[in-house]
């Protein structure tokens, strides 16, 4: 029996699509390995948001040149981001390679790995047309790709993303997104909510709904916004063990009032938003091309702290930006250090061929300046999180068990009733997305329990059960 690995980076799409790719993989009878060496098939799932990440496979497909040379009959693929990129210049860069598909194909990988195996030869998917689901087609069939989801395929049983949105339109000018995963696309509601019951009849606890600008939801065959979606996935965490309701990301110009509201409202929707905001100077938002101004942001940050006052917010920052000046990123420490982020996560920006920002402007800041403004920036956002993370001493918290910090699926669905009463070190989350590390038995896997908090770090909490 064929054996495949699949190695992924990137953020949540591309986690949920590495799952749904190792799924039809098990499906055609192939066997999943943890060994990247042992497998018969190694795919990468890639991307593109920074140099960095292209970088780091282009090393490891060069490492693997020469095992291709002793073992030809091994299949190396490339699929996500990069491989909608980078394309042909992958082909070049790595002639070993057998198979390239992008973001809107992945569907495709089984039927693209028999071509490999019939002798067809390498094999490359790019197209990100979805049956039914251009933009001026979207009552037509679908592609139920997404609702072929299996316990076995994920990294953890308990939780599940669902995707609800494909693709972007917003085109901030430093991002490949729009351009490696097309033009965005709601899905429809009741495809959706299907695909939602099928993972709580498989034991899903928490469900997080995951889109690029997941708040501007909007299905327009029933003129379902992000608000209605939710309620209807509050119902069925009426009547379910569903214990979770989750959305990332969501966009600062989307954060209407039905929405906070439905946030505020809805007993399983967790009060918790990823917002980025990018940046704390309207000179580089603009540049940017973000679409609001840092007023508008503050707006925004009032609104939902007025609205669901419990509610933990986290953040993305690019700094260098071009352009940015010194004053520039004074105003985005100011921002930070006003906001109260739970999280921010901070990068530098990493020109990107393809993009507006990369054809137009210029990337003038010096590396080590970003490299001095991403760590001091750091520093203002962790002195904050401890001092958050510092304020659940001794208070209980709600915490949905999500396993050991090393288990996966496949040992939480194997193992044995005798290593369940044992206790081991477990990791799970609060409402607000904090994580806490307790000692507890394998049994409370997947169950809510209720932890004191009795030690604190900035970024993690430390509990018990009280007995
Ligand atoms: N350079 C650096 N960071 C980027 N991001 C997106 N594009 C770039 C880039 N070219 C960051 C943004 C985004 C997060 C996912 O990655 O902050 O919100
Ligand atoms: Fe990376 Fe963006 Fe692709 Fe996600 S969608 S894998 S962040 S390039």
């Amino acid at each position: 029996m064929k054996t495949f690995h699949i190695e992924t980076v990137g953020c949540q799409m591309n986690v949920l699509d590495s799952e749904l790719v190792t799924a039809s993989l098990l499906r055609e009878g192939y066997q999943y390995t943890s060994s990247m060496k042992k497998a018969d098939i190694l795919l990468f799932n890639t991307c593109s948001i920074r140099q960095h990440a292209e970088d780091k496979i282009y090393s490891a497909l060069g490492r693997l040149k020469n095992v291709k040379e002793t073992y030809p009959e091994k299949i190396y693929g490339v699929i996500g981001c990069m491989a909608q990129k980078e394309a042909g210049t992958l082909f070049r860069r790595a002639p070993h390679l057998d198979l390239v598909v992008g973001p809107g194909q992945i569907a495709r990988i089984p039927e693209l790995i028999h071509k490999i195996e019939n002798g067809e030869g390498p094999q490359m998917e790019l197209s990100l047309e979805r049956k039914g689901r251009n933009r001026h087609d979207v009552e037509s069939s679908y592609d139920f790709f997404d609702a072929g989801r299996e316990k076995v395929a994920r990294q953890n049983p308990y939780q599940a993303y669902v995707r609800i949105m494909f693709g972007c339109d917003q085109f901030c000018t430093y991002c490949i997104v729009p351009l490696v995963r097309g033009p965005e696309q709601s899905r429809n509601t009741d495809e959706i909510l299907a695909e939602v019951r099928q993972l709580v009849d498989q034991g899903c606890r928490e469900i997080t709904l995951i889109g690029q600008t997941v708040s501007k939801f909007y299905d327009t065959t029933t003129g379902t916004p992000l608000s209605g979606l939710l309620e209807k996935v509050e119902a069925i965490a009426e009547t379910t063990p569903l214990e979770r309701i989750r959305f990332v990301t969501s966009h600062p110009n989307s954060m209407m009032p039905d929405l906070l509201a439905a946030v505020r409202d809805l007993p399983h929707v967790m009060p918790y938003f990823h917002i980025p905001a990018q940046s704390g100077s309207n000179a580089v938002l603009q540049r940017m091309r973000r679409g609001y101004t840092v007023e508008k942001y503050r707006e925004v940050l009032a609104a939902i702290r007025e609205t669901v006052p419990n509610a933990a917010i986290t953040s993305d920052f690019i700094v260098g930006f071009c352009g940015e000046t010194e004053e520039d990123f004074q105003e985005t420490v100011r921002l930070v250090e006003e906001s109260r982020f739970k999280n921010s996560y901070i990068f530098k920006f990493s020109p990107r061929e393809g993009t507006r920002a990369f054809e137009q402007l210029e990337d003038d800041v010096p590396e080590p300046v970003k490299r001095r403004r991403n760590n001091e920036l750091l520093a203002v956002q962790n002195r904050i999180s401890e001092e958050d993370s510092r304020a659940f001493l001794g208070r209980e918290v709600e915490i949905l068990v999500e396993g050991t910090s090393k288990t996966q699926a496949s040992e939480l669905v194997l193992i044995g009733e005798e290593k369940m009463s044992e206790k081991v070190q477990l990791t799970g989350r609060t409402p607000c997305d904090r994580i806490v590390v307790f000692d507890g038995p394998m049994e409370w896997v997947g169950t809510l329990q209720k932890i004191r908090i009795t030690q604190t770090s900035p970024f993690t909490l430390f509990g018990e059960r009280r007995t």
